[in-house]
């Protein structure tokens, strides 16, 4: 017997992609080898392009967004999963050329899921999500290169969104000293709640450079910001310290002399937490159960229903969403 199941669907019309909550019959999933029974999705900036039907990340209409999914296992063709499973999935294109979590349920191929690691349930795998799986990344790479909580201050950029909030908390959580940034004077109690010990304007990072080198400031960074303010972190970052890059919330681009490399051996260390592979994903997920901040990442997170994420779409990339936001999909 076909049953059918709730999702926020996007269709593209004459006037652009549109958002309507449907009810959708099982047979329409897409292939995969495990079905989820899809408890909680969440919100991230690139679910905001996907809803707002930018950057061309959808290839085909009807689309399920929704990049974060975590949930049970219904049905199951793979021999690593057994129905009951409580699994999560970020990144592999799903929610963008494949049917994401904003629906009850979702077909994917097994090797996509990571088992939810001891520690975490559904909706607080759902709270970290991409974001925070990307702000794990970014410390492991930074402690690979040799961070350690004695060396100097880190700097968070892009403090108030999703990845910045959740580096912050970790990374304060791990014993080190963090300085956010933010463009939002109204969130400097909420930065310094969440572990920062000072907050410093965003502006103060985005002027362009005027030298190749300035004072070293920081041990490390996690920066979601890119653009003009990645150039002036690089040529601000001590001997032998390294910048994760995670994101492009203030520009794509970038130009930077090579000094800050070849002088004071500072690392530029790439994230990609969509096709992270497996061991290093696995990893990243079991620090972030344990060292999980569990008050201030409940503090942070707000929870809300499918029918509101296309306003909250446009609000995130709008740089309107402080911390993270859940979605609660289904039972
Ligand atoms: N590499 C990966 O695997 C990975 C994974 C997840 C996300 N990302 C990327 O990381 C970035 C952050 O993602 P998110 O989910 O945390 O988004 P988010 O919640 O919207 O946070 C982005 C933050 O950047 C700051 N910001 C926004 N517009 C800016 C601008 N024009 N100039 C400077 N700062 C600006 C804002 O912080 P303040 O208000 O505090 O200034 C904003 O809250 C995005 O670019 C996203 O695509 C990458």
């Amino acid at each position: 017997m076909n049953t059918s199941f709730k999702a926020l669907l996007l269709e593209q019309g004459a006037n652009g992609v549109s958002a309507s909550i449907q009810q959708i019959d099982e047979q329409q999933l897409p292939d995969g080898d495990v079905t989820i029974a899809v408890e909680y999705s969440g919100l991230n900036y690139k679910d905001g392009m996907v809803l707002q039907g930018i950057g061309r990340l959808v290839r085909q209409y009807p689309h399920v967004p929704g990049v974060d999914l975590a949930g049970r296992v219904i049905d199951s063709q793979s021999p690593d999963y057994q129905i009951g499973d409580r699994v999560l999935l970020t990144g592999w294109r799903v929610g963008e050329i494949h049917w994401g979590g904003y629906a009850e349920r979702a077909r994917v191929r097994a090797e996509w899921l990571v088992p939810l690691a001891d520690g975490l349930d559904c909706r607080t795998a759902m709270s970290l999500g991409t974001a925070g799986l990307a702000a794990m990344l970014a410390i492991l790479a930074l402690e690979d290169y040799g961070l350690r909580p004695d060396i100097g201050e880190v700097l968070v950029t892009g403090g108030a969104g999703g990845v910045g909030s959740i580096a912050i908390a970790y990374l304060t959580a791990l014993g080190y000293p963090v300085v956010a940034s933010s463009g939002r004077p109204e969130a400097v109690d909420y930065l310094k709640e969440l572990g920062a010990t000072r907050v410093i304007a965003r502006s103060e990072l985005s002027q362009p450079l005027e030298r190749p080198l300035e004072s070293e400031r920081w041990a490390g960074c996690v920066d979601a910001v890119g653009g003009d303010t990645l150039a002036r972190v690089l040529a601000e970052t001590a001997l032998h310290g390294a910048v994760a890059s995670v994101g492009l919330a203030g520009g794509n681009q970038f130009s930077s002399s090579l000094l800050p490399f070849l002088l004071r051996g500072v690392g530029l260390l790439g994230i990609d937490s969509t096709t992270c592979p497996r061991a290093r994903r696995l990893q990243a997920w079991k620090r972030l159960a344990r060292d999980l901040p569990k008050a201030q990442l409940d503090a942070i997170t707000q929870e809300v229903e499918l029918d509101e994420l296309p306003q909250l779409g446009e609000a995130i990339l709008a740089g309107g969403v402080r911390g993270r936001v859940v979605v609660k999909v289904g039972d």
